[in-house]
């Protein structure tokens, strides 16, 4: 065997399926051996630790344009430090196609604002707020072919909503070009008339915003979601699921044998509606987020989802504003009505430690669960398996060594994000990379962050095979 560059000896390797004790040996950057009693120009002892494929986060929001003047903290260069301090060695932003803009204009734009800043890789996924006959017959299938095989499509949102009939036409798309839609399902009309009802009364606090889309909105668009994918026979991932309604709907297809795909994130798993505040004070802005978090037994029946199989993602929906800030969660000022507060929280490097101290640790899902939901699962489904997602031979050297014997209370000023707040500040958790590599280099170690800005390498999504339709012999009319 060649000289191995890097060896990380002794711990307890784990991915989706399986668990060893060996060895780990890198050369030029990928994992080339899984085996006992190693040799390499360079060890890192790992005995007693487990050793782990570097986080996915497919779904997380850096530096996206927003169109209500606001800016987003993270760029492509504090996002991925940020990520890669928490674990995560790969990132699927997403380039943001503005209605009455081209979605190649926006793919440019996205690699302009990421040009020489990524610590880590990353892919892009794309938003199609305006699906034009321009769109939908050349830039679509274009931008596919180069590697964006993934889009996110809107039920809400006057900025980005889609009616059904365009989700229609996207999900046909998808079917003809074997991509992958995403699907925010949150009914626009419900709220929007909520949001009146409440303006009305004078019921303007961030906690409203929890009161504006309750769950029977999240409830009713996931299932015509399911419906119209259905129709179209085409497989969809129904993300950032908040609670009990819309699992019911998506197991409700499953069980039906649809391809529908879930994924839930930190927020609903650690936050609860009680978190946007009382009647006064703006404080609750900072965990406006879409969905809202919900209420404890919500909590729980998030957490069965993921153990049993609901949910295949679990991400961080990172979508960073600060929260003193003009240009952030107070950019109308403290005593705006709920509606103009920026959507989102930040999570992109608490993501794994949340779920590996609560979950793992704490015995809700076993380690195998936890590598799927957050890097094997997602690399696949994004059309970026095998070379990140797992651990093998061939396999970029993303890897995560875990010290799971900490007690960390957290706070914002450990974290490396640009947010000048965490929504999870006083939680004690168990367990935080020791180590993180990507692409073999050791880019985090024992609290320092080590490597240069734009080192991380964009990445061409493959067509998923989770993409296929069920009957792709069959044409839908
Ligand atoms: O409130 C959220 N989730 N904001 C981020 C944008 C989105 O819809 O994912
Ligand atoms: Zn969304
Ligand atoms: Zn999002």
């Amino acid at each position: 065997m060649t000289t191995l560059d890097l060896v990380i000896r002794g711990g307890t390797v784990a991915t989706a399926t399986d668990i060893m004790q060996c060895d780990l040996g890198i050369k030029d950057g990928r994992i080339v051996a899984l085996a006992e009693h190693l040799e390499g120009d360079r060890v890192i002892d790992a005995a007693g630790q487990w050793v782990l494929p570097g986080g996915v986060d497919a779904h997380c929001h850096l530096d996206q344009p927003m169109s209500d003047g606001s800016v987003m903290a993270d760029d492509f260069y504090t996002g991925t430090v940020s990520a890669a301090c928490g674990g995560t060695t790969t990132v699927i932003p997403f380039a943001c196609q503005m209605k009455g803009g081209s979605l190649k204009d926006a793919v440019a734009d996205y690699h302009q604002r990421a040009d020489g800043k990524p610590v880590i890789d990353y892919a892009f996924h794309l938003i199609v707020s305006d699906p034009t006959p321009e769109v939908l017959e050349t830039e679509l299938p274009q931008l596919i072919q180069m590697g964006y095989t993934s889009f996110k499509i809107y039920m809400t949102y006057d900025d980005l909503k889609l009616n059904d009939r365009q989700v229609l036409d996207i999900l046909a798309l998808a079917r003809q070009e074997q991509a992958f839609v995403m699907i925010h399902a949150e009914n626009a009309d419900c709220i929007g008339w909520m949001v009146q009802q409440l303006e009305r009364l004078g019921r303007l606090a961030p906690r409203y915003h929890a009161a504006s889309r309750p769950m029977l909105v999240e409830r009713e668009a996931t299932h015509r979601a399911i419906a119209l994918a259905e129709l179209v026979d085409v497989p969809i991932l129904i993300v950032h699921v908040s609670g009990a309604e819309a699992i019911e709907q998506i197991q409700w297809a499953q069980n039906r044998g649809l391809r529908i795909y879930g994924e839930t994130c930190p927020q609903y798993l650690f936050l609860t509606e009680e978190d946007l505040g009382g009647e006064h004070g703006f404080e609750g802005a900072k965990c406006i987020c879409s969905p809202p978090p919900r209420d404890k037994a919500n909590q729980q029946v998030v957490w069965d989802g993921l153990v049993n199989g609901v949910f295949q993602v679990f991400s961080s929906d990172h979508a960073p504003f600060r929260y003193a800030d003009p240009l952030g969660k107070q950019i109308q000022g403290t005593q705006a009505s709920f509606k103009y507060v920026p959507n989102g929280i930040p999570g992109i490097e608490t993501r794994l430690p949340l779920l590996f101290s609560e979950g793992v640790l704490q015995e809700r899902i076993d380690i195998n669960t936890f590598v799927a939901l957050t890097a094997t699962n997602p690399a696949k489904l994004y059309g970026l398996y095998p070379r990140k997602g797992t651990i093998a031979i061939g396999s970029d050297a993303d890897v995560v060594i875990w010290n799971t014997d900490q007690s960390i209370t957290l706070t914002n000023d450990r974290l490396h994000h640009n947010v000048d707040y965490t929504p999870y500040a006083g939680m004690t958790l168990q367990a935080w990379p020791e180590v993180v590599l990507s692409r073999g280099e050791v880019v985090y170690q024992q609290g320092q962050f080590t490597a240069a800005a734009g080192r991380g390498e964009f990445l061409a999504c493959d067509r998923p095979a989770y993409a296929k339709p069920y009957r792709r012999d069959r044409p839908v009319v």
